[in-house]
C-alpha cells in the first residue's frame, strides 16, 4: 500500500525518524539510564522499538498503560508516574504483579495507603521539584518513606518531574534551572534512600548526571512545539489528510482538531515534497492554510504541536517509509 491510498485523517510514523530519534537517545541515555515515557505514544508495538533500543523500563502515565505494557510482554521494570486513589483500579495494576514489576508514585500518606492496601509492592515517593503538580515538599519525603516501609512497601527511592523547565531556551540558563530542581530531588532522596532518582524529559534528557534514569517521551516522535528548542530529534509523526477544498488565496485539508493535539498551538503543514505552508486557523474538522501549491485531492502532511494527546485521539498509526505504508501498529494504550 502507499500513502496515496490511505482514508484521511491517517496519523503516520515515519520510520527512518523514529529509528534515527530512537538511536540519538540511546547513544545519549542507554539501556536504563532511560525509562521511556509511553504516554507519548501509547503504543506498545512502538515500546518494542524503545526494548530493541535498549531500553527495558518504562515511565506509564495511566493504570490502562501500566496494565496494556504489562499483558504485551512489557512489563520487566514499570513506573506509574502519577497519583492514583482508585482502588478499583490500584487492584487492577497488583493483579498484573504476576506479568510485570510495578512501581507507582506517591506523595501523600492517602496514596501510600491505597497502594498497599491494593496489594501494590514497589513505590517511589513523588517530589515537587518546581512543577505545580503531584509531588511532595522535599523535607516530607522521608516520612512518607517511612510510612510507606511501615506498610509493607518497598520503596525503591524517589521520583520528580521539571516539567516547567522542559521550553527555556537558552540552554545555560535552563541548564542552572534544571540542576537547583534536582538538588530539591536530591535532597529528598538523602530523605528517602533507595536505588532510583528518577526525572527529566525530552526538552533535558542531555541536561542529567546527577539521576540514575531519565523519563522522556516526546523524543520519539516529536512535535512542532519542541522542534523549538532544536534538539536532535526529528518529525517522525504527521497526520495525512486530504487537500478537499481550495479557492483563490487559501486551501482546506481534512484535519482539524478532533485529530490533533492543539493545547500547544496550531500544527504546521507540509506538500508531500517537504514545502511548508502557512496555517490560517484550525476548526473541527478543517485545517486552513496558504502559500502551498495544491489542488483537491493533493494529500498533504499536518505536523502536531504536541503529541501526545494527538496520539490518544487516533486508533492505527500507519508506519511509512516514504510514500510506502510498511506497518500497522494499534494506538493500544488509550484510555485510563
Ligand atoms: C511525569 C513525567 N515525566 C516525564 C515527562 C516527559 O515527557 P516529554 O518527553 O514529553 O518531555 C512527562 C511529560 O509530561 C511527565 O509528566
Amino acid at each position: 500500500m502507499n500513502i496515496y491510498e490511505l482514508r484521511t485523517p491517517a496519523l503516520l510514523v515515519h520510520s527512518a525518524a523514529l529509528e534515527h530519534n530512537l538511536a540519538i537517545m540511546h547513544n545519549a541515555r542507554p539501556r536504563t539510564t532511560l525509562r521511556p515515557h509511553v504516554k507519548a505514544h501509547k503504543c506498545t508495538a512502538l515500546a518494542r522499538r524503545q526494548v530493541a533500543h535498549g531500553h527495558t523500563a518504562f515511565t506509564c502515565a495511566t493504570p490502562r498503560e501500566v496494565i496494556g505494557m504489562a499483558t504485551a510482554g512489557l512489563g520487566r521494570d514499570l513506573l506509574l508516574a502519577n497519583e492514583v486513589l482508585d482502588r478499583t483500579l490500584l487492584g487492577d495494576m497488583a493483579a498484573v504483579q504476576h506479568l510485570a514489576t510495578v512501581h507507582i508514585a506517591v506523595d501523600s500518606v492517602d496514596t501510600i495507603d491505597a497502594a498497599a492496601d491494593a496489594g501494590l509492592r514497589y513505590v517511589l515517593i513523588d517530589v515537587n521539584i518546581g512543577l505545580p503538580r503531584c509531588g511532595c515538599a522535599p523535607a516530607d519525603a522521608g516520612v512518607l518513606a517511612d510510612h510507606a516501609r511501615s506498610r509493607g512497601l518497598f520503596v525503591s527511592g524517589v521520583m520528580g518531574y521539571e516539567g516547567h523547565l522542559m521550553m527555556v531556551s537558552d540552554r545555560d540558563e535552563q541548564k542552572v534551572r534544571v540542576d537547583r530542581a534536582v538538588d530539591k530531588l536530591l535532597a529528598a532522596h538523602l530523605l528517602v534512600g533507595g536505588e532510583v532518582i528518577s526525572g527529566g524529559g525530552t526538552g533535558t534528557y542531555d541536561l542529567h548526571d546527577q539521576l540514575t534514569e531519565v523519563q522522556a517521551g516526546s523524543y520519539a516522535l516529536m512535535d512542532t512545539h519542541y522542534a523549538q528548542l532544536g534538539l536532535p530529534f526529528q518529525q517522525a509523526c504527521t497526520v495525512l489528510g486530504t487537500v478537499i477544498s481550495t479557492c483563490a488565496g487559501h486551501s482546506v485539508v481534512d484535519v482539524g482538531l478532533k485529530a490533533l493535539g492543539m493545547d500547544h498551538g496550531n500544527p504546521q503543514v507540509r506538500s508531500v515534497d517537504g514545502e511548508s505552508g502557512d496555517v490560517w486557523f484550525v476548526s473541527d474538522e478543517h485545517t486552513t492554510f496558504s502559500n502551498l501549491a495544491v489542488r483537491t485531492n493533493h494529500r498533504v502532511h499536518v505536523l502536531p504541536a504536541h503529541i501526545d494527546p494527538t496520539m490518544a485521539l487516533h486508533d492505527v498509526a500507519w508506519v511509512v517509509d516514504g510514500d510506502e505504508v510498511v506497518d500497522q501498529w494499534r494506538i493500544d494504550l488509550r484510555g485510563w
